[in-house]
């Protein structure tokens, strides 16, 4: 196939149904990163009032590289895979002493820079800097795939390397076409990533109303809803986790999880993982856990609510139950911080935790500051 067939009209659908995103109103390398960090495994209606939260408060790249974790956590609190924040903190600062605090525009230093794989520095160099660099995430191997009948499963080193190959000859193809249009590798690249979004989507895709049916192989062939070949998920494991939500006084007693694990630096209630299954839990059980959660026993416990949410391969069940404590003193021999409701909403939470604070809030204390 003649690659250069499909360029045009990708440029020319993408300068009619390009939608406007507040990333895409300016070209600061600084603002196109962060976007991109955060659609990775995000959807872009949750991603747009993050980031403008997000470039409200720290504009640049100093006031990136002075934050504090805790205000980069906060202000990543619900999008997940927190690494990603981290990586861009240290890369921030990566850029004030390696690169005089500006962005760099070589794709090697680029793509050299904590948390920044080979798709990020590609849209990055593409989409801020116009550079004939290829991208691939889900959405353009949803189209690549399709548009050439790539059927070997996507996973696959040898199919990434193909299709790879094929998105660098594309926006080679759109340098090319340079001379009679502005930033060609830049919305070529945007076109595909936006073709697969809103089009060429997984469920019920938009075939007829899609610029490149005249030559998508898949559309041809009828094997559209066949590919990509994902290949086999990994099965879906089962959790199940008790927390206890502990008030003593009108606080609550908290906890940052450490470093290295899944929400890693993020706070949660005191809870703890336990055999999963159906059954409701009998009250020795109920007694156990809780002992285990916040190393004592409180004497009375009342179910409180009850989650069910994944994360990566996990179908996580979290039941919540809550105690309060008569004594005038916290306990002092639980590990944790005990916390009034207005400074625990300055913390970053793990979603679900968020989720049961929220409602404790609502149910236990409607008067309060909301
Ligand atoms: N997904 C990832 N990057 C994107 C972008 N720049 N525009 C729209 N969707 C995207």
């Amino acid at each position: 196939m003649n690659h250069g067939k499909l360029v045009r009209p990708l440029l020319n659908w993408f300068a009619h149904n390009a939608r406007d995103l507040p990333w895409r109103r300016g070209r600061d390398p600084y603002a196109i990163w962060v976007s991109e960090v955060m659609l990775q495994q995000t959807q872009v209606k949750t991603v747009i009032p993050y980031w403008e939260r997000w470039m409200r408060a720290l504009p640049s790249i100093a006031a990136l590289a002075q934050a504090d974790s805790a205000q980069l956590h906060k202000l990543w609190e619900g999008l997940g895979y927190y690494s990603r924040v981290r990586n861009m903190h240290t890369a921030a600062q990566v850029i004030m002493q390696e690169h005089a605090g500006r962005f760099p525009r070589e794709y090697a230093a680029v793509l050299n820079l904590p948390g920044i794989g080979p798709y990020t520095a590609g849209a990055i160099c593409s989409i801020a800097f116009n550079q004939p660099r290829p991208v691939l995430d889900g959405n353009v191997i949803r189209v690549l795939t399709r548009v050439f009948g790539i059927g070997a499963p996507t996973r696959k080193q040898a199919t990434q390397k193909k299709l790879w190959a094929l998105s660098d000859q594309l926006v080679h193809q759109a340098a090319e076409l340079e001379a009679s249009g502005q930033n060609a590798c830049s919305r070529l690249n945007q076109s595909l990533m936006e073709l697969g979004a809103l089009t060429c989507t997984p469920g019920q895709p938009g075939c007829e109303r899609c610029p490149l049916t005249a030559c998508c192989v898949a559309w041809k062939q009828n094997r559209t809803m066949q590919l990509p070949n994902l290949g086999e998920r990994p099965a879906a494991t089962s959790r199940r986790f008790v927390a206890v939500v502990v008030e003593c006084q009108g606080r609550f007693l908290v906890r940052q999880r450490p470093a290295r694990v899944v929400n890693a630096h993020l706070w949660e209630f005191p809870n703890i993982e336990i055999e999963p299954g159906r059954d409701q839990l009998g009250a020795v059980q109920l007694q156990s856990a809780a002992h285990q959660a916040l190393g004592f026993a409180p004497a009375r416990l009342e179910p409180l609510c009850s989650f069910k949410h994944a994360i990566t391969r996990y179908r996580i069940t979290l039941e919540v139950f809550r105690a309060k404590l008569d004594g005038a003193r916290e306990p002092g021999r639980c590990r944790g911080q005990w916390l009034g409701l207005v400074e625990l909403d300055k913390l970053a939470f793990a979603s679900a935790h968020r989720k049961v604070l929220e409602l404790f809030r609502d149910a236990v204390q409607p008067l309060t500051r909301r």
